[in-house]
């Protein structure tokens, strides 16, 4: 069985102190929850000094929200994948929709960032998901399929077995309109039948897939009981500890 995972996507919010003074208050919230994996993802500059409050919690690992493909040079503004490691990350997002839109990524640096994170044993959580015209022009499978196809390209199995997915659609990022659970389900079984196609059933089968998008505490036990939805990357409802804890408590009975 696969161990739900869900991650907090800070995005650009919470300085260090107020970064230290959260998830200080996170790793009392949720001590003992250990059949969720549940990964933070504050940003750059608060990345070490959030690490120094986790270095002694058994159940919260550290994530970066973005890295480069490149291991050093000159390459103004930008962040090495070790150089994440270097500040203590297990876990960095990779071609989230906001990087897509906002800072011109394209399928194929999504794909070099994630061949340079694994090559540094760092484990990406790889965004897909339509906007919105696409889902009303019912393209939403055939973006799914160029996303996921593109991402996994040149990975062996046991690269692809590291890698977390998570299905967003955009139009359910920050907008509290939430994909249905029958919706979400029907992106994720069809991306796990692409990873089997990719590479095998065993494979797609290890593989987990989380569903982003508006997830919280009043929606995240439909959506979670789905069969291919395997965790969760929640952005609003992360920002408050308790909100955040309803979700992860919802995963570990789920288990
Ligand atoms: P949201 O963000 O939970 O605020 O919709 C999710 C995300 O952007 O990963």
């Amino acid at each position: 069985m696969r161990k739900k995972i869900i991650a907090g996507n800070w995005k650009m919010h919470k300085n260090n102190s107020e970064a230290m003074q959260f998830v200080k208050l996170l790793k009392v919230k949720l001590v003992g929850y250990k059949k969720t994996e549940i990964v933070v993802c504050p940003v750059f500059t608060a990345l070490s000094s959030v690490k120094s409050v986790l270095e002694d919690s058994q159940n919260i690992k550290l994530g970066a929200q973005n890295v480069h493909f490149e291991e050093k040079g000159a390459f103004t503004g930008e962040v090495s994948a070790e150089m994440l490691l270097s500040c203590g990350c297990d876990f960095v997002i990779i071609g989230h929709s906001e990087r897509r839109q906002y800072f011109c990524e394209t399928d194929q640096t999504v794909n070099k960032k994630v061949k340079k994170a694994l090559s540094c044993g760092l484990k990406p959580i790889v965004c897909i998901g339509e906007l919105l015209a696409e889902r009303e022009a019912n393209q939403t499978m055939n973006v799914i399929e160029r996303q996921t196809k593109a991402l996994f390209e040149g990975l062996s199995e046991q690269e692809a077995t590291k890698l977390v997915i998570a299905y967003e659609p955009v139009w359910a990022i920050g907008t509290g309109k939430v994909a249905t659970p029958e919706q979400a389900q029907e992106v994720h079984a069809f991306i796990r039948k692409l990873i089997s196609e990719l590479y095998s059933e065993k494979i797609a089968e290890i593989i987990r897939i989380q569903y982003g998008g508006s997830m919280k505490g009043s929606n995240a036990k439909e959506l979670l009981s789905q069969k291919d939805i395997d965790g969760g990357l929640i952005g609003g409802a992360c920002l408050e500890a308790d909100a955040f804890k309803e979700i992860i408590e919802i995963a570990e009975s789920l288990g």
